[in-house]
């Protein structure tokens, strides 16, 4: 036991500094079930443009706003970040998603913005959204138009690289509409060398919808990819895409992100436990926590929600491993466990209640990989309070229905050392 537990603690430590380098195979004797460090995927071909060590934040105007956007309303918004403190907790992107191009490129060639939404220019928002210390996002598409028939960027990625970066755009997200049938592992990295070659760092978000598996493939084409079809605000789409979500973990790590899409928390879709559930998930999964609610008017749930500072902590974790579903049982297996490991010799754990209704579910040291005899400490991230000094064997809790509740364990290695 004792073994076992100092060959964890070591390799933590390695891991920090060897996982953008080489898989660790050694894992695989530590736990022989759901292995929650498998990152044997990850490393060997990630994108260096030094963005993306820990997941993206900020926020992203199309879950609630899709087409109804203008300039002021992306200046209310940073003005919004910052205001709330939502800017402080690390959410720094301001993103904005289709519609804000004319139908048509100039006469020269080159995108520009609709002049009645954006008459000021992008340079204009970009130059407001630097001064308050956040970053501006932009979107378009690997195809021919966007999904809203603006033009799209395939066949262009040069010049409209360049335009973005003349007008300080820090961030693309690039989507997958009018594609011309072309194959994406084909229509991406073009616009990747453009993105490189403008010298500007340019976060790279990858958007063709998990078609063809992109992470299998994107780690050395962009920041993050997404995983999955789009998400609505909805449990059934939230629950569907975080399991299909699940089995790309091994691929994720620092520099390169599954993305499961953007937060629904806030647009009134779901229960305050529900997107509990929600964001609880996605941070733990390593996703992109991107706001997709108007931060100008949130509720207090929303807000306390979005605000977790601990939950957000996991999700930026030095340690980048993608956290995973370890356990489910019950109908359907609707009483799920999921976890990963953090940096310090830690986990986290979300017992996650998919059922309809209350049922207690425990999380075991086994499916951590840890002795079942190691005395762990227990903190909930939603109370913010240590509720177990030591525990041994396992830890369970009643949860709410499609509530969940969240904790980090701290195994106690102390008296292990000489
Ligand atoms: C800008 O967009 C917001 C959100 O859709 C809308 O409420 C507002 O009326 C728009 N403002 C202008 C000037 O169009
Ligand atoms: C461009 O790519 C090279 C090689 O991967 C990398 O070292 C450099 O940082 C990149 N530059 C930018 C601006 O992304
Ligand atoms: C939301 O997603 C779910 C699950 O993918 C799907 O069944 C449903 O039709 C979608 N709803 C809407 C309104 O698009
Ligand atoms: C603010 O949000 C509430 C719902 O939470 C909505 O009823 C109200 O219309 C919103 N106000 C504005 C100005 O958008
Ligand atoms: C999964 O959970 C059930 C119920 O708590 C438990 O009996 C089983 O041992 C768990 N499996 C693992 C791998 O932890
Ligand atoms: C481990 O936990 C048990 C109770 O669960 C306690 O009696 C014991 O003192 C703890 N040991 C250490 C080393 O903390």
């Amino acid at each position: 036991m004792a073994m076992t537990v100092m060959l964890l603690a070591t390799l933590f430590l390695s891991t920090v500094s060897a996982a953008r380098v080489m898989p660790l195979p050694i894992i695989d004797s530590i736990s022989s079930r759901v292995d929650i460090f498998d990152n044997s995927k990850y490393g060997l071909l990630q994108l260096a443009n030094g963005l993306a060590q820990t997941p993206q934040m900020g926020w992203n105007s199309w879950n609630f706003f899709a087409c109804n956007i203008n300039e002021t309303l992306i200046k209310e918004t940073a003005d919004a970040l910052i205001s709330t403190g939502l800017a402080d907790l690390g959410y720094n992107y301001v993103n904005i998603d289709d519609c804000w191009e004319a139908l048509t490129r100039d006469i020269k060639g080159r995108l520009v913005p609709e002049s009645k939404s954006f008459p000021s220019g992008i340079k204009a928002l970009a130059d407001y959204v630097h001064e308050k210390g956040l970053k501006l996002g932009i979107y378009s598409s690997a195809g021919v138009f966007t999904c809203q028939v603006r033009p799209g960027s395939l066949f262009h990625e040069n010049d409209d690289a360049a335009t973005w970066a003349s007008w300080g755009v820090d961030y693309l997200k690039y989507d997958n509409c009018f594609n011309l049938g072309i194959k994406p592992i084909d229509r991406y990295p073009p616009m990747r060398d453009a993105l490189n070659s403008t010298g500007r760092k340019i976060f790279y978000s990858l958007c063709e919808w998990g078609e063809d598996d992109p992470a299998l493939w994107a780690g050395n084409v962009g920041n993050s990819w997404r995983t999955t079809d789009d998400i609505n605000d909805t449990w059934a789409s939230m629950t569907s895409i975080a399991d299909l979500n699940d089995k790309w973990a091994a691929y994720a790590g620092p520099g390169g992100w599954n993305d499961p899409d953007m937060l629904e928390v806030g647009n009134g879709g779901m229960t305050y436990l529900e997107y509990r559930s929600h964001f609880s998930i996605w941070a733990l999964v390593k996703a992109p926590l991107l706001i997709g609610c108007d931060v100008r008017n949130m509720t207090a749930e929303t807000f306390e929600i979005l605000s977790n500072k601990e939950v957000i902590a996991v999700n930026q974790d030095p340690l980048g491993i993608q956290g995973r579903k370890v356990n489910a049982t019950g109908t359907d297996g609707c009483l799920q466990v999921w976890a990963g490991p953090l940096s310090g010799n830690r986990f986290a754990v979300v017992l996650w209640n998919r059922c309809s209704k209350a049922e207690t579910i425990k999380v075991s040291w086994d499916s951590l990989g840890l002795e079942s005899s190691t005395n762990v400490s227990v903190r909930d991230l939603w109370k913010h309070k240590d509720v177990v000094a030591d525990a041994v064997a396992s830890f369970g809790v009643p949860v709410d229905a499609h509530s969940c509740e969240m904790f980090v364990l701290t195994p106690k290695l102390s008296h292990f050392r000489a």
